[in-house]
């Protein structure tokens, strides 16, 4: 919504939230305290905030005085219920719904920015129906799917130059209208119209085929490392295949965040309702595959430090499901560390956004001090975990350091100063590949990277 405010200066756009410290962090007159971290976004709002930008809590007058009303509130995976653990939850979608019907004014055009499952749009649609047939035609309603494709951490470049925009729906003049928004500055030939399922079913089809990708990749480095192949090269080698392409290739630690797993168990649950098994089960796999490779990778250290780590320091480098972002959804470092723990380790993590008050609630567990770190804990005990400010606080007494993100920082840390605080022997455990393997080496590490046989 900031971008659209920053590039069409003729439309106000209104933000409304229910919750109040949140409306008031993003009206923070510091850009630096907005509620969320991404690059980029400090100067979007800067600029188009108190012009067209607004963020206020006042939601029914906003809904009232709307043209235009986008819904994009979150669809969590249900915990409880029919589809527990699968289906999404719509509780905040119908909600939303609900309050626009009764608080909007003549036409409004509604459009789904959330990822929803296939046919939620019906839902909507029958919602708004109800109260335009309460009101004799007073008010009335056309529903239109906008997914969004933005990645975390690249969200400004990628709304402000996107691949495409997808519009779906059956209103020719809504869709024109909203098309006519992104026309401010998305080419005409990248805004793509199709009917409301196909929009809707595109989201998760290509979240699917992205982390699909990613769990073919991971695969393939278990290989690699079995056989002495290096993934890169083998990643390297198939990308220049044009049919394949470079992108998306990177084996690590798993996928996080809050889309892929949540819209692959969509898909699963679709699959099975419509009666499709074979379907369900072969998207399945891809979630399958991304948790063994969480778990392969807490395995392996626990593997290589002679069988056990209790007791023993861990530094972490790396909390944040990707870099760039303090988003810790589905982070692959809350599993792994998780286990880690689980095995009696003492964690020493570190993360350049990610502050300790989230790892906490990630992790289910308060945090100690360094100071009862140092003393360590009872053999055969359950591991603790400290926050440290930087990756040499976090390694000084470590047997290991595990690197869980790929911030630019740790490409560029000084090997031989960490391997000089930790206890020997010492590894290093690339879980992303981006330190300098041969620097960590002539500092006397022993290394392991993702992938590397
Ligand atoms: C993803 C999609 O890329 C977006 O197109 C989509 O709009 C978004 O979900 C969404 O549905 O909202 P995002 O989760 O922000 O975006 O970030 P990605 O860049 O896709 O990364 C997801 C995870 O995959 C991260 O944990 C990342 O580290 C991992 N990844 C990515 C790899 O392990 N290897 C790769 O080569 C690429």
């Amino acid at each position: 919504m900031a971008v659209i405010a920053d590039r069409c200066p003729d439309i106000k756009v209104t933000v409304v939230d229910l919750n109040e410290e949140r409306i008031s962090a993003w009206n923070h007159h510091d850009l630096s305290c907005l509620p969320v971290y991404e690059p980029g976004l400090d100067a979007v709002v800067g600029r188009a905030r108190s012009r067209n930008l607004h963020f206020t809590t006042e939601v029914n007058q906003a809904i009232a005085e709307a043209d235009m009303i986008f819904l994009s509130v979150n669809t969590p995976t249900k915990t409880r219920g029919v589809g527990a653990g699968q289906a999404s939850d719509l509780r905040w979608i119908e909600a939303s719904a609900r309050q626009v019907a009764a608080a909007a004014n003549g036409h409004t055009i509604v459009v789904e920015k959330s990822t929803l499952p296939v046919r939620t749009a019906e839902a909507v649609k029958a919602i708004l129906a109800a109260a335009q047939g309460d009101t004799g035609g007073s008010k009335t309603f056309s529903v239109l799917s906008n997914p969004e494709f933005l990645a975390e951490g690249t969200a400004i470049a990628d709304l402000e130059s996107p691949d495409r925009v997808l519009i779906g729906g059956e209103d020719a003049a809504a869709i024109e209208a909203l098309a006519a928004v992104y026309g401010h500055w998305v080419p005409a030939e990248r805004i793509l119209r199709t009917n409301l399922w196909s929009s809707e079913l595109s989201k998760l089809t290509a979240n699917a085929f992205l982390a699909q990708r990613i769990s073919s990749i991971n695969a393939i480095a278990s290989l690699c490392e079995a056989t002495g192949a290096d993934v890169r090269e083998v990643a390297r080698a198939i990308g220049t295949d044009s049919r394949i392409g470079p992108k998306f290739l990177q084996a690590g630690p798993g996928y996080g965040g809050s889309c892929f797993q949540k819209d692959i168990l969509n898909l699963v649950y679709l699959c099975r309702h419509y009666g499709l098994e074979e379907a369900a089960s072969y998207w399945e796999s891809v979630v399958t595959l991304n948790t063994w490779q969480q778990q392969r990778i807490a395995r392996l250290v626990v593997n290589s430090l002679f069988g056990t780590v209790s007791g023993k320091r861990i530094a972490v480098l790396g909390f944040a499901f990707k870099a760039d972002t303090n988003d810790t959804r589905e982070a692959p470092a809350i599993r792994i560390c998780r286990d880690l723990i689980e095995e009696g380790a003492q964690l020493a993590i570190v993360d350049p956004k990610v502050e300790a008050g989230q790892m906490a609630r990630d992790l289910e567990k308060a945090p100690v001090t360094p100071d009862q770190a140092r003393m360590g804990i009872p053999l055969g005990g359950e591991g603790t975990w400290t926050h440290e400010a930087s990756p040499l606080e976090a390694a000084r007494g470590a047997d290991a350091v595990l690197i869980l993100t790929e911030w630019k920082d740790y490409r560029q840390l000084d090997w031989q100063a960490l391997h000089a605080v930790m206890r020997r022997p010492a590894w290093l455990f690339d879980a992303r590949a981006v330190a300098d393997p041969v620097a960590a080496r002539a500092s006397g590490l022993n290394v392991w990277r993702v992938g590397e046989g």
